[in-house]
């Protein structure tokens, strides 16, 4: 199986990332994570890049002109897709529009509820009694491009932020590889 090259972008923790170098290392998961790329030089997860001997770059994206050296990166290595894991900055409508369908993200809600920020805090305040993530295309609109995967957990009266986020992120861990896995089988 030839597999694809893909980066992952983050901005923290990176444990999706684990999850997903855990899954590209299977010969028959349809990826492999050629290049990691963060906006925070000190992005935790920078660390796993480094464990695995995946190639890495910081990108100040405060800088001038940042997008357009990622873009040169990507290019420059053949990647096919991005997948968005915790990576905390908007990506504008050229970057999008110059890889079209092939940007993915991870979101902490049942997508098309709860866009955006603090979704753990805003569900349990208005006590929802589901909870999720969703996997789906990024396009020009935050948090609303086509969903490849959901996944729903009740949310206990028991639950606060932080038991809530991990609960959710054991299941981010499986649905994105999951995702992953169907896009390229249907192709
Ligand atoms: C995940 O919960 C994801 O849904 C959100 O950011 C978080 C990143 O966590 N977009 P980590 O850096 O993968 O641990």
């Amino acid at each position: 199986m030839v597999k694809k090259k893909a980066c992952v972008f983050i901005s923290g923790t990176g444990t999706n990332l684990r999850a997903l170098i855990n899954s590209s290392r299977s010969y028959n998961f349809p990826i492999n994570i050629n290049l990691v790329i963060s906006n925070k030089k000190n992005a935790k997860g920078l660390l796993l890049a480094k464990k695995f001997s995946i190639p890495f770059k910081i990108f100040n994206s405060n800088g001038f002109f940042y997008e357009k050296k990622i873009l040169k990166e990507i290019k420059d290595k053949k990647i096919s897709l991005i997948c968005l894991a915790g990576y905390m900055k908007i990506l504008s409508k050229n970057f999008i529009k110059n890889f079209k369908g092939k940007i993915i993200n991870i979101h902490p809600s049942l997508l098309p509820k709860y866009k955006g920020i603090d979704t753990y805090k805003r569900m349990l305040k208005n006590k929802e009694v589901n909870a999720g993530s969703t996997v789906h295309y990024v396009n020009e609109k935050l948090d609303s491009g086509r969903i490849i995967l959901r996944k729903s957990i009740l949310i206990k009266n028991t639950d606060n932020e932080k038991t809530l986020k991990k609960r959710v992120q054991n299941i981010e861990y499986l649905i994105f590889s999951e995702a992953i896995r169907r896009i390229y089988l249907k192709n």
